[in-house]
């Protein structure tokens, strides 16, 4: 008998998910960063043009090749070509144990901070308070020192609400929280906004500092001008959950008649204008900061935990009136969007394992999130942040642009791209024009390409992170390593027949000859 595949019970709930799955954690504190260092508002230019030449480029392939296949990224890359299935696998397996262990326990050091925000228990040192009470961070990723328990307890309640969810079907599940949170998002980063806006000093940091271009930085003729074109492009895969299967996971589960040059649209344009609008929270909040303690807005910006942990808690601490109150929703933001993102992390694994070994979601949800929250532990330790700063700095640096590449090969040269044009065509909506196929080919593959050795040429000259050589090969490369190997056996246990059977499609029988 036919297998059934769950499907979403609507357009929108599909969208909501994508999006959600999009809008992570780096809108907010990854994307003001980069457009402060990198030019302000002149950032926006290699951001957006990074968005059209590689971002929907792929979002289309993704949604695509999900669409097309009804099946998981190695079910789907198997039956293009056998061969290439060790790649399916590495997406989700990297998407899972390289990014959603760490996500998990960040998204544990968000739940404690919300709790924190309700009485500023962070103090007024609040950097000493992150690093030494709160973390007690070990000065060596070798040093694991113990488990700091609120952390865990916490990450153990990420997991859990992520169980809670995946293990329903999809559209009793993901979609329902995905139709509940990415509202409330919304709704809860409009008020961030909106309160920012009105506090002393944000207007003029924002003018300042994010909205004034300045296009020496993003010149072409300097190297310094050129590498922050490289940077925007890292930001749209990283932002767009791109490379990791998610998306195709997701598209797996759309009906016949879709519209996937429209879907692709909406979701890259809706993420990066919801970066563009937290933006405006960012740089308000840090503007009024500055100007409370009367110190330089570059000396009070820092990117990533530092800007959640350290930096906005400073700021909390500034304010008039109601400090708790813009505490406790700046950190239910932050927890909102990163169990959106970190539900698509988890799906695109257990429907993988699903796929291939024919087990009931429920049965690979309480696996895998069993499996996860073990996972996690080490994140979790004194040498929690260290660990994921290396792990984070490898997989965004290479496994994510190594998939993306050989995506694209895969379909844009082995199964060829008008196939996958001629599927998006048919399944209705907004026509795709050939322009696709160029992006495909050739552009989206060769800037990743320059993005890769420009970062092979970087690490080795110069230690990441100033981190021992020990520790690079073990966090970093050992990570991309385990990975590698694991895809590697799960792409060697034997599909059932009935699974692997390429699905026919006359239509593309004149191209492919
Ligand atoms: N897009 C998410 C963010 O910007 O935080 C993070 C992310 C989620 C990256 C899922 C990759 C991924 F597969």
């Amino acid at each position: 008998m036919a297998e059934k595949r769950s499907l979403w019970g609507s357009k929108i709930g599909f969208l909501l998910a994508a999006i959600g799955s999009a809008v992570g954690l780096g809108n907010i504190w990854r994307f003001s960063y980069m457009a402060y260092e990198n030019g302000g508002g002149a950032f926006l230019i290699p951001y957006l043009v990074a968005l059209l030449c590689a971002g929907v480029p792929l979002m289309i392939l993704e949604y695509s090749l999900g669409h097309r296949e009804k099946a998981s990224p190695p079910l789907a890359f198997a039956r293009i070509n056998p061969l290439w299935e060790p790649l399916g696998w590495w997406m989700p397996v990297v998407a899972f144990f390289g990014i959603n262990l760490f996500y998990a326990a960040v998204i544990g050091w968000c739940i404690n901070y919300f709790g924190l925000s309700l009485t500023l228990g962070w103090g007024t040192d609040t950097q000493s308070f992150f690093f030494g009470e709160f973390l007690q961070l070990s000065d060596s990723p070798f040093t694991l020192g113990g488990i700091r328990w609120p952390v865990l307890a916490a990450t153990a309640g990420a997991w859990a609400i992520c169980w809670t969810i995946c293990y329903r079907e999809v559209s009793r599940g993901i979609e329902k929280a995905s139709m509940i949170f990415m509202p409330l998002l919304v709704i809860l980063t409009l008020i961030l906004v909106g309160w920012s806006l009105r506090l002393d000093g944000a207007r003029e940091a924002i003018r300042e500092f994010y909205l004034k271009a300045d296009l020496s930085k993003i010149a072409l003729n300097t190297a310094e001008g050129r590498k922050v074109w490289v940077a925007a492009f890292g930001q749209i895969f990283f932002t767009l959950s791109l490379g990791f299967g998610i998306m195709i996971t997701y598209a797996s589960y759309l009906p016949k008649k879709t519209d996937i040059t429209g879907n692709a649209l909406t979701t890259c344009i809706l993420n990066c204008l919801y970066s563009i609008i937290a933006g405006f929270a960012v740089f308000g909040t840090i503007g009024f900061m500055a100007n409370a303690k009367g110190v330089p807005f570059d000396e009070a910006i820092t990117s990533g935990p530092g800007l959640a942990f350290v930096v906005y808690p400073e700021a909390i601490n500034q304010l008039p009136i109601l400090n708790q109150l813009f505490g406790a929703l700046f950190f239910l933001v932050l927890i909102v969007a990163g169990i959106s993102s970190m539900i698509s992390l988890t799906e695109a694994f257990s429907c993988s394992i699903c796929d291939k070994f024919v087990i009931s979601r429920q049965k690979a949800t309480t696996i895998i999130c069993s499996l996860g929250l073990i996972g996690s532990i080490p994140f979790t330790t004194r040498a929690g942040l260290l660990i994921l700063d290396i792990a984070d700095h490898f997989i965004n640096n290479y496994a994510l642009i190594i998939g993306g590449i050989l995506e694209c090969i895969l379909i844009g040269w082995l199964l060829k791209s008008q196939v996958m044009r001629r599927h998006v065509n048919n399944s209705g909506g907004i026509r795709l024009w050939p322009v696709w196929d160029i992006c495909i080919r050739v552009i989206t593959p060769a800037v990743l390409l320059i993005m890769l050795v420009g970062a092979l040429l970087e690490d080795f000259t110069r230690a990441y992170g100033a981190y021992p050589i020990k520790a690079l090969l073990l966090f970093g490369g050992g990570i991309l390593f385990v990975t590698r190997l694991l895809s590697f056996i799960l792409s060697h246990v034997p599909w059932r027949p009935e699974k692997l059977k390429t699905k026919h499609h006359p239509e593309d029988e004149n191209l492919l000859t």
